[in-house]
């Protein structure tokens, strides 16, 4: 390893162990449309975190014993949003963890209050042609079942981004590779809670 990148992973290491103190049980959670990346994105973060990922869908399947098509199927909208709020309020108290949501659930005010309280919210915002074309390579979203994907996604873009924007940070999720965003999200993280790598910036300045 060259003496740059030896520092730059020291940097890097420096920077997980200032993140995870300044964070200390609060979750990482990745709000944002579907298709933005929350998934991708957050279980890379939590990698990179050395932190448990903790998908919300994932965990409202579980707790329901069916897939989110099911319960919308059998059930409702309601009654998932129910389930999802529910499920939520519960993972919420287990951080320290980066915590991927399903696009609906900052909608919820009860939901947005509990993620202010123990996390930090990130905004994955991407544009209406990445959330197209991600979210086309599966048919496991019951809302873009019920008509074309791409009039639901503008509506739904028209309803929700204003609310996404009160996340605490809000990161561009670009068509780039997801270490990108991540790092992106670090960057954004490290900066927000004061873990902006001091050690580096005074190398630089004495450099000029
Ligand atoms: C939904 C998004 C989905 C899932 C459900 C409803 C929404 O999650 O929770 O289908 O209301 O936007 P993803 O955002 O992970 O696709």
């Amino acid at each position: 390893m060259t003496l740059r990148l030896a520092e730059h992973s020291k940097d890097r290491e420096q920077q997980v162990a200032q993140i995870r103190q300044s964070l200390g049980l609060r979750s990482i959670v990745l709000i944002g449309l579907m298709g933005a990346g929350k998934t991708a994105v957050g279980r890379r973060l939590a990698n990179w975190l050395d932190l448990p990922f903790t998908d919300a869908d994932s965990e409202i399947e579980a707790a329901a014993g069916q897939s989110i098509k099911e319960i919308f199927a059998e059930h409702g909208e309601a009654y998932f949003r129910e389930g999802e709020r529910k499920v939520i309020a519960r993972l919420l108290e287990g951080g320290p963890q980066v915590l991927a949501t399903g696009g609906g659930a900052y909608m919820n005010p009860e939901t947005r209050a509990a993620i202010q309280a123990h996390g930090i919210s990130i905004w994955l915002k991407a544009d209406l042609r990445v959330l197209l074309k991600r979210v086309s390579r599966r048919d496991n979203r019951p809302l873009l079942a019920v008509g074309d994907p791409e009039t639901v996604m503008k509506i739904l873009m028209a309803e929700r981004n204003p609310v996404y924007a009160q996340a605490d940070l809000i990161v561009e999720s670009h068509e780039v590779p997801h270490d990108v965003i991540v790092g992106a999200v670090a960057d954004a993280l490290a900066a927000k809670l004061g873990c902006d790598m001091p050690a580096r910036k005074q190398r630089r300045k004495k450099v000029q």
